[in-house]
């Protein structure tokens, strides 16, 4: 049977970041999105659809706005217990309190738990999608995989490999890297709404030889994304330096294993020399900015401009992000532009945690606007869900002054539905 649900209807036409924000998104005040088996079938004004759908399930969310489910694109399952932990940057935070929680994934009955967990305090926060690592161990694979699969949810995970600089019950080797990678690649990519993602953590902790291997497992497997970090901090990026003092710089240690294309995704990416940026170009990749993250493990100030030639994603990066919400990190993205004398108009925040991450994971055919023949993923969100937010949309006079406020100060209290795969999501028992 056939759904109409009634509300405020944001979608895109275009890319904000190359056409004007009031031009390339539009919210429908009166809208309806007809949605049947698992896909979007229509959408417009509800005194056009309503009549012509008579026999649809109506859902009226009043001035609720219905958008497309938010797409958090670079983010650690593993580390959800570990979100806020105080006091560290990115070196010390690892060894501190990343490794030690990793470490406990070898054990299939935690990894699912926790992988519930996510799941389920993601939905709660208007997430319908996620790329996550994992940790070194395939039960954390096929974990996540298993509680997205039971929710209909699509994403992308892949096992994090390791084989340097991390205590040995967290190593692998290039060869077990490889092996292990490539049987959950073929056990579970394309699985119903499912995709792995080749997952070298970042170069620190991979040989040379590490970085070859996966490289290799890419060039088998070309439609599969390759996620993994760049340049977050300048500790960091001289760590680089001298493990790899043959490489021109950090980009060029993936680029010389195979591991820089089009498909390839590269969180953080804050401190860019221009050769990195110029070849990043060049190769389609994808930057994944993590605004909470950046700000709380003291990274850096990401450069906004780099959205309008590069895909960009935006992310939580849970558990170095700060919080689970992507109004959160369209808050900490606006107050780092503003930082840096960028400033975001509303438009492009909200299409950065929704098409704008679509596009980074190469799925905006599938996810990430309301469009017909569109996967049924949204979100709908209460505009007024504090007191807060309701004295300060009251002076409001367009829609995206009304939507601001909640972009700025909202969180999971302003989470009133979620549909996955056309269905609503109810949230199962703790
Ligand atoms: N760089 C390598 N691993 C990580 C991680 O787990 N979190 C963050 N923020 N940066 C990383
Ligand atoms: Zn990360």
């Amino acid at each position: 049977m056939p759904h109409l649900l009634l509300g405020q209807v944001l979608s895109f036409h275009a890319n904000p970041f190359h056409t004007d924000p009031l031009q390339a998104a539009h919210i429908e005040t009166h809208g309806a999105v007809l949605i049947d088996q698992g896909r979007i079938l229509a959408t417009g004004p509800a005194v056009q659809l309503r009549p012509q759908h008579p026999q649809a399930t109506v859902h009226d969310y009043g001035q609720a706005l219905i958008s497309p489910g938010f797409i958090d694109a670079h983010v650690h399952y593993p580390q959800t217990p570990i979100i806020a932990s105080w006091g560290k940057r990115l070196i010390d935070w690892l060894n501190t309190y990343t490794f030690p929680q990793e470490a406990r994934f070898h054990d299939p009955n935690y990894a699912l738990d926790i992988a519930n967990r996510y799941c389920d305090l993601t939905l709660a926060h208007g997430t319908t999608s996620f790329c996550t690592y994992t940790t070194i161990h395939p039960t954390s694979v096929d974990a996540i995989f298993t509680a997205a699969q039971t929710r209909r949810q699509r994403i992308w995970a892949g096992k994090t490999c390791m084989d340097r600089n991390a205590p040995d019950n967290l190593l692998d080797t290039p060869k077990s890297a490889y092996d292990d990678s490539k049987a959950l690649l073929q056990k579970w990519h394309a699985q119903d709404r499912l995709s792995y993602v080749i997952t070298p953590r970042f170069s620190p902790t991979s040989t040379p030889e590490q970085l070859h291997a996966l490289g290799s497992l890419w060039r088998e497997y070309p439609d599969c994304l390759m996620q993994t970090h760049l340049s977050e901090q300048l500790d960091e990026i001289a760590w680089v330096k001298d493990l790899f003092p043959q490489s021109r710089d950090y980009l060029d240690t993936y680029e010389a294993q195979g591991l820089l294309g089009e498909r390839a995704l590269y969180g953080h990416s804050i401190h860019l020399t221009p050769r990195e940026i110029a070849r990043l170009t060049e190769a389609g990749a994808s930057l994944i900015h993590c605004p909470t993250s950046n700000a709380f493990i003291g990274s850096g100030l990401f450069d906004m401009t780099l959205a309008k030639t590069l895909r960009t994603g935006l992310a939580t990066d849970t558990g170095g992000g700060s919080s689970f919400s992507m109004l959160r990190t369209m808050a900490a993205a606006y107050d780092i532009a503003q930082l840096r004398g960028q400033s975001l108009h509303p438009a492009q925040l909200w299409w950065l945690a929704t098409q704008g991450s679509a596009r980074a994971l190469h799925a905006d055919h599938q996810i990430g606007n309301i469009a017909p023949g569109m996967e049924a993923d949204l979100t709908i969100l209460d505009l007024a869900s504090t007191p807060a937010i309701a004295q300060a949309v009251e002076r409001a006079e367009t829609p995206w002054q009304a939507l601001f406020p909640t972009v700025m100060m909202g969180d999971d209290r302003a989470i009133r539905a979620v549909w996955v795969g056309g269905e609503e999501h109810r949230q199962t028992a703790p």
